[in-house]
């Protein structure tokens, strides 16, 4: 039995340890995530003192025991208001804002078979077109510019939200405002970000005013999204408010991280760069699955149990909150072959990231075109890309943004 490790010296819910995360085991923790899956499946986290936290947390780490509690939501309910350890959260009935990631049962099944209706591989698909447009758009000023510059801030920010406009159907004069509100959800732990927390609340309440605004619009001029969708279903306006707020705080931000992350450790691995570059003209999926594995955009998220249990000599009392913590379940040696390295061609690839049970994520192939059309159109027009300093993290424990990613690119 190792030594017994303290939650500070874990970290593995502390901003810090992902704000100054080892570039060489993709900023995160992996030793604590070892440890917690080796000694401590079920660990207890405590903030006793920090009002913007949960009191306590049993954070779970072991892929399968992920995946179980993600799959059963009778034992671990969605629904009981809590989305990740955070103590405030624009999403749940309590605040009159239920989305779907915060439903059980018939409920969250009647809206996620709306929103389904959407997600059509036929659909995405379609998409293909615009989200080529969007990389072009982003990659040839980037380039034009002969010097180094962030890729997250000129290419990887723009399409993802691009993405999200289209999917909700925000009207091309609505995107900035709605962009800016989709920004200051990514990061409210970082002032780089958000300058303080009323800016979160602010840009909150902005967003679920705007939510009804485009229910209306769309109500009135229906196109293929998913807003259209919900307006003819007759949602409620909290439903209309959850599930904005939940595409706006859920869909952009992490496909942004995931390029971010991806494209660094590409950079990190010539042997995987000169791969990619020899499938450029049609990168397999695998690739964006590997990225998305080794990205973990949401280190966890929270459920909460609904009976007194016990796990892993651990009693867990009705009420108690897990985190299922996605980031360590995916380098889970039970569950990959050689987790710790990056392979853009790793088959099979069970990761976690995009979640496991009823909830798993619904833009998950939307998500994954992203990737594979950024990267073709980025490979297609360089001949070299370098780092041009080191890579910057969000200072935020539950979305694993990248700040910063300076990066030299020489034109095909
Ligand atoms: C790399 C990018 C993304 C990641 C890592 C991600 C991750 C997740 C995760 C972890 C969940 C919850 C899964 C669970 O509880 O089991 C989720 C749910 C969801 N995601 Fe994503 N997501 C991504 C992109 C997107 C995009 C682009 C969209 C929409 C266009 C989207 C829409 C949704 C929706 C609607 C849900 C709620 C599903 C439900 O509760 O039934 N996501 N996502």
């Amino acid at each position: 039995m190792a030594t017994k490790m303290s939650q500070d010296e874990l970290g593995v819910l502390d901003p810090e340890t992902y704000a100054n995360g080892n570039p060489k085991t993709f900023g995160l923790p992996l030793e604590a995530f070892r440890y917690l899956r080796t000694q401590e499946p079920v660990c207890r986290h405590a903030f006793p003192d920090d009002p913007l936290l949960l009191d306590e947390v049993f954070v779970i780490s072991r892929h399968e025991d992920i995946e179980m509690v993600d799959r059963d939501s009778e034992t671990f309910a969605a629904n009981r208001g809590v989305v990740n350890f955070w103590a405030f959260a624009p999403l749940g009935e309590a605040i009159g804002a239920p989305a779907m990631l915060t439903q059980d049962g018939e409920a969250h099944r009647s809206t996620r078979r709306i929103v389904n209706r959407v997600f059509t591989p036929k659909w995405v698909k379609q998409l293909e077109e615009k989200f080529r447009n969007y990389a072009v758009a982003v990659i040839e000023p980037a380039l034009a510019k002969d010097e180094p510059f962030n890729f997250i801030e000129e290419i990887a920010h723009v399409m993802p939200m691009q993405a999200l406009g289209d999917v909700l159907g925000v009207p091309e004069q609505d995107r900035p405002k709605f962009f800016h509100w989709v920004d200051q959800f990514a990061a409210p732990f970082d002032t780089r970000i958000t300058p303080n927390f009323e800016a979160v609340g602010t840009a909150i309440m902005e967003l679920y005013a705007y939510a009804i605004e485009l229910e209306q619009l769309r109500r009135e001029n229906p196109g293929d999204d998913v807003m259209s969708r919900l307006a003819e279903a007759q949602l409620t306006e909290g439903e209309i408010r959850g599930n904005v707020a939940l595409l706006a705080s859920g869909a952009a931000e992490s496909t942004r991280t995931s390029l971010g992350h991806g494209l660094h450790e590409l950079m990190r691995r010539p042997d995987q760069m000169a791969l990619l570059r020899e499938h450029a003209d049609d990168i397999p999926l695998s690739v964006a699955q590997e990225i998305v594995r080794i990205s973990s955009p949401f280190t966890h998220l929270c459920r909460t149990v609904t009976t007194d249990i016990e796990m892993h000599g651990v009693e867990l009392a009705e009420g108690s909150i897990v985190a299922m913590m996605f980031a360590a379940g995916n380098f889970d040696t039970d569950a990959f072959e050689d987790p710790d390295q990056f392979d853009i061609m790793r088959q099979p690839n069970p990761h976690l990231s995009f979640g496991r049970g009823p909830h798993s994520c619904l833009g998950k192939h939307v998500a994954a075109l992203e990737i594979k059309i950024l990267l073709e159109e980025l490979l297609k027009r360089t001949k070299a890309i370098e780092p041009a300093g080191p890579i910057s993290y969000i200072r935020d424990a539950y979305s694993r943004g990248v700040y910063e990613l300076p990066v030299k690119m020489t034109p095909a």
